[in-house]
């Protein structure tokens, strides 16, 4: 069954916590935060303060998403915060090899790559990631377009995966709604902000597993 990971930045960041105790009462697996810093994206959210904040009310794991630049400065910030599954940009470092085994020490390892980056660019660290993150969407803003044409990206995760006996979990992020859900059954989780949170958190959940 996939997981549901809901992005908390379509959520009202007035009331972040009751915001995450009503979306994991109706079925959240984890709960999705987009980190931005304003130079990898053009749009700035928030720091490892908030994440130890937001880890000490959820009862269900954290999957951080870092779109930040030079994430080897920080990682130490985020897994110290208790991020469960903590991935970065392969476009954000030239260091993602000790980034991820530094990461897989204390949390679930994750590799996300934007639109434009070929899949196969991956490929070199793929041992040592628990979660692969393909946006289908440019990154930096909620409430966009899902953009169709990532969807191979999932299936050549799907035939890697299998053909090298790995394990991690395929992810995807981006403009993911009821809509677009048909294109997604090689996914194990999904990412969905502004569809989750415009009404009936339970309903929309469950319209997307
Ligand atoms: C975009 C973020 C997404 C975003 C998804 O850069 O990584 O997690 O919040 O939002 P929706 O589901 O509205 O596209
Ligand atoms: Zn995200």
């Amino acid at each position: 069954m996939k997981k549901i990971a809901p992005s908390i930045l379509a959520a009202d960041f007035a009331n972040l916590e009751k915001e995450i105790k009503a979306v994991s009462q109706a079925g959240a697996d984890l709960i999705h935060v987009d980190v931005m810093d304003g130079h990898f994206v053009p749009n700035i959210t928030i720091g490892a303060p908030v994440v130890a904040s937001l880890k000490k009310i959820s009862t269900v794991p954290l999957d951080v998403h870092l779109m930040i630049d030079k994430p080897e400065k920080f990682i130490d910030d985020f897994l110290k915060a208790g991020s469960d599954y903590l991935t970065i940009h392969i476009e954000s470092t030239d260091q993602a090899e000790i980034i991820l085994k530094k990461i897989q020490t204390k949390a679930k390892s994750g590799l996300s790559l934007k639109p434009k980056t070929k899949i196969s660019v991956l490929e070199p660290y793929l041992k040592w990631v628990d979660l692969v993150l393909v946006m289908t969407v440019e990154p930096g803003f909620g409430g966009q377009s899902f953009m169709p044409d990532q969807v191979e990206k999932i299936a050549w995760l799907v035939d890697y995966r299998k053909k090298h006996h790995l394990n991690y979990e395929i992810e995807v992020d981006g403009g993911v709604n009821f809509e677009t859900r048909k294109y997604l059954n090689g996914a194990d989780i999904l990412v969905s902000g502004s569809y989750i949170f415009k009404n009936d958190y339970k309903k929309n959940i469950d319209s997307l597993r």
